[in-house]
């Protein structure tokens, strides 16, 4: 399926063929690592062209089985690639939930692209992916994000223990959630195959 999401600065959509140049840069030519969530520079040698159409061909397939969807963020005035955001489904039928997540490239942070992106996001999360429930799992101590899920109407749920796998060991989360009537916009039913 084609999608294309604007705001005022951004596109968010999926990879394309014309997308190598963009995602190269992205992930070439960041800063270095900045937190332990920031992604680190690749070196070149991992982002061959061959690596891009892997890349791009896993996420398609992903996407046809509605296992998950990952969609970049465009700057609309250069065109390059600023971030990322993606959508985990974890269970559809009566449920319709997906864990929502959401990187900006370290060279672009601290410019509001992560709020605008993100609130598209669960735009696009309960629109276009028909989703009902989109829980952010964030690290006690990743503070930028917290802010940036409550700045967007996400709500506080709780704390999931021992909840993701991740830097060596299980790890708790605070969850934040938005179900469509945070952000105004109407439930729908779900559609259960
Ligand atoms: C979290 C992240 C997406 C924020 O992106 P960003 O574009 O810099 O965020 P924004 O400029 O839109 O700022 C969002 C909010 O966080 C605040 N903020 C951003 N960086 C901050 C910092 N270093 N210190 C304090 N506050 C900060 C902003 O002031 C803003 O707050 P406000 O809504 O109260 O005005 C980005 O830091 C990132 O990609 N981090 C690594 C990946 C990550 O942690 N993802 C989330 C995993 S759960």
């Amino acid at each position: 399926m084609k999608f294309e999401y604007k705001t005022r600065r951004l596109i968010i959509r999926p990879l394309n063929s014309n997308d190598y140049e963009q995602w190269f840069d992205a992930y070439v030519n960041g800063l270095p690592q900045k937190n332990k969530w920031d992604h680190s520079p690749l070196k070149s040698e991992k982002c061959k062209k061959t690596a891009f159409n892997r890349t791009k061909k896993k996420l398609k397939e992903l996407s046809d089985q509605d296992d998950y969807y990952r969609y970049y963020i465009f700057d609309k005035k250069t065109g390059a690639i600023i971030g990322k955001i993606d959508f985990d489904i974890y269970v559809r039928g009566t449920h319709q939930f997906a864990n929502f997540g959401y990187l900006i490239f370290n060279r672009y942070w601290r410019k509001g692209f992560g709020k605008e992106a993100s609130r598209a996001g669960l735009k696009i999360g309960f629109k276009h992916l028909k989703l009902n429930r989109l829980e952010a799992a964030i690290n006690l101590d990743n503070k930028v994000s917290i802010r940036l899920a409550k700045s967007i109407g996400m709500k506080k749920e709780g704390i999931k223990k021992r909840y993701w796998y991740e830097f060596g060991k299980w790890t708790d989360h605070i969850i934040y959630v938005a179900n469509p009537e945070d952000i105004g916009m109407k439930a729908k039913k779900p559609v259960i195959k």
